[in-house]
């Protein structure tokens, strides 16, 4: 039953949902405010395709309850750019490869942006190890290491 009434941000914007008690966050997220990029790949807790930052830190949307973030502020990609040109990072994912079929692409920005937010200036095996969660079927994860790393040195 939906009598749970969720106040929270989602990408800066105010949000007021009823919400059942099992609802998770992912379902809230995509089939009640129709954001669709946070995607399920197992629902388990093993793919990371789920991924949306709380309150600034990831979490996996497919086990988190919706009531879970009540008061609080979810991120998920399409709030980390204007909506209108690519980020440096979209461009440099794009332009390295990283971004082929897509379905990882808003889970693997979201770790990336983490990363880069907490650390300077990372090495390979931060990079590897931060996108580790984050199951990828078509890049073979070397492209998107590539990429944070031009990142980092375009900033320089
Ligand atoms: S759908 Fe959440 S970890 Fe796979
Ligand atoms: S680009 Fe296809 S799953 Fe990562």
């Amino acid at each position: 039953m939906k009598d749970i009434l969720l106040e929270f941000k989602v990408n800066g914007q105010p949000k007021k949902v009823y919400v059942d008690p099992n609802d998770r966050l992912l379902d809230v997220l995509r089939d009640y405010l129709d954001i669709k990029s946070p995607k399920e790949g197992c629902g388990t807790g093993d793919c990371g395709l789920c991924t949306v930052t709380l309150d600034g830190k990831p979490v996996l949307s497919c086990l988190t309850f919706a009531f879970q973030a009540r008061g609080k502020e979810v991120t998920t990609v399409e709030g980390l750019g204007n909506g209108k040109e690519l980020s440096p990072m979209q461009q440099a994912l794009r332009d390295a490869g990283a971004a082929q079929c897509g379905f990882c692409t808003p889970a693997m920005e979201i770790m990336v942006t983490d990363l880069l937010k907490r650390v300077d200036n990372p090495t390979d095996s931060q990079i590897k190890e931060q996108i580790s969660g984050t199951l990828c079927r078509c890049t073979g994860y070397y492209p998107i290491v590539e990429a944070v790393k031009k990142i980092k040195e375009e900033e320089r």
